[in-house]
């Protein structure tokens, strides 16, 4: 997806012009996959700029870094005021924000012990990330990466090389988003996102293990059973998922995502569902600000 410049980039400690941010070549998680990001958004609310959730998405960026052993230089209250200055300087109204740590230049071979540490944020205008509508998703060949074989629930980068793979093949099949299935045949979650159904009036998710818990995840959580509706963290089967009343997907990007189709499969009326209705609503006004029960979870950049 093209995205609109803007003009600086928080990176290492100072504000550089975006086209200065740059790496070397030969910056180690370049070649070998072992920096750590994560993705936030922000919002033009009534009362201005709000960024959603900024102290957790930080804390989660902290988690994963030190999953790869990076140990970010600032502190997290440092990158939070970071965040912020940086959508001051930048005067963007609502979008996206990168914050990045990675092992950078001049150390080569596997073991990244001793390469200097950087951190960057960068941030955009970013409008819808999947559909407005609704969405085909497809069960792709790939299964989430073991959570034997990495920290699966840190966002690190390499990790992406297994979405990125899985993404390539649904595209090419005619579908806007990858399912992945766990190592026990299970679902998991989408690419970048993670996956709710809605059966019998319940909602329904896939347990923490195979799965990125997002915040968004959190939040259509918290939010449901603030709604009244029965929520539960369960095993879902591929075949529960295809005579499900409803389907969505959740995620920072994706914000809340119907879905109309899995694997040539209809989802209930191929429309979209009373519950992912009342719960998009529900979650677009908390970011958008206009809920005052949900206040916390709000960074306004001007105070
Ligand atoms: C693999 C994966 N699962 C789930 C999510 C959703 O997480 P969040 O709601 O925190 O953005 C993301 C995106 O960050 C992701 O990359």
């Amino acid at each position: 997806m093209k995205l609109k410049p803007t003009k600086y980039v928080w990176m290492d400690g100072k504000f550089v012009k975006w086209q200065k941010a740059t790496i070397h070549l030969i910056t180690h998680t370049f070649h070998y996959g072992a920096g750590v990001f994560d993705g936030v958004r922000f919002y033009d609310t009534p009362k201005g700029t709000a960024i959603y959730r900024l102290a957790d998405h930080t804390k989660r960026l902290f988690y994963s870094a030190k999953a790869v052993g990076i140990k970010i230089p600032y502190s997290e209250k440092q990158i939070n005021e970071a965040v912020v200055e940086l959508l001051k300087k930048n005067k963007v109204k609502s979008g996206y924000i990168r914050p990045i740590a990675w092992y950078g230049e001049g150390h080569m071979g596997v073991n990244p012990i001793g390469a200097p540490i950087n951190v960057a944020v960068a941030c955009w205008p970013w409008g819808v990330y999947l559909a407005q509508e609704s969405i085909k998703i497809m069960t792709s060949s790939f299964i989430r990466i073991h959570p034997k074989s990495t920290v699966s629930d840190a966002k690190i980068i390499g990790h992406y090389a297994n979405s990125i793979q899985a993404v390539l093949e649904v595209k090419k099949a005619g579908y806007d988003e990858a399912l992945f299935l766990d190592y026990k045949g299970n679902v998991a979650e989408g690419a970048a996102e993670n996956i709710f159904m809605v059966k019998k009036g319940e909602l329904i998710t896939p347990p923490k293990g195979s799965i990125m818990p997002g915040i968004t995840r959190d939040s259509v959580m918290k939010l449901a059973k603030d709604l009244s509706y029965q929520v539960a963290e369960k095993t879902i089967k591929l075949k529960d998922l295809y005579t499900a009343d409803e389907v969505f997907l959740t995620g920072t990007a994706a914000e809340v995502v119907p879905v109309r189709m899995v694997d040539k499969k209809t989802i209930g009326k191929g429309q979209v569902g009373p519950v992912t209705k009342a719960l998009h609503a529900a979650f677009m006004d908390i970011v958008a600000g206009k809920n005052p029960k949900y206040r916390k979870w709000l960074t306004y950049v001007n105070g």
